[in-house]
């Protein structure tokens, strides 16, 4: 599994755990950056790590910036992105299950490290259901 991530300012501390959380579980890491905490423009990061996820060059995305809302607004706006905010382990899995979302938003400042990186674990562990309800309701949208 390669998954891409991307943050701003608000969300570079915990993108860096995250990268160090799913190197121990020997997954493949892209990071679109950024690259530091000086202050930088969210959207940017969000196209990055749509692009690959699009492009299939990873299987799955996550993005952080302050809220997790400017990063799945940016996001969503990309098509073939089906980007879920989630703050917990519940949507996490459901928005796998049900909607087939491609990429994880995040608020670093909303959530701990520690429910953040369960929540990692829970989208990415998780498969889209395939069932016919939902691929109808997500080809409504789509
Ligand atoms: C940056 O201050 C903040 O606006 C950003 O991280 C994010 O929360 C936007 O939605």
């Amino acid at each position: 599994m390669i998954i891409s991530i991307g943050a701003d300012h608000g969300g570079y501390e915990l993108k860096s755990q995250i990268i160090k959380h799913l190197e121990n579980k020997n997954i493949t890491v892209t990071d679109c950056g950024c690259n530091s905490s000086d202050s930088c423009d969210y959207p940017a990061y969000a196209k990055a790590v749509a692009d690959k996820v699009v492009s299939k060059e990873a299987d799955l995305g996550i993005l952080i910036c302050g809220t997790g809302i400017g990063m799945s607004m940016a996001a969503n706006k990309i098509e073939g992105i089906r980007a879920a905010l989630c703050h917990d382990c519940f949507s996490a899995r459901a928005t796998r299950e049900h909607n087939d979302a491609n990429v994880l938003c995040m608020g670093a400042r909303v959530i701990g490290s520690g429910l953040a990186l369960m929540i990692v674990d829970e989208f990415i562990s998780t498969d889209f259901s395939n069932d016919e309800r939902h691929i109808r309701r997500i080809n409504m949208f789509s």
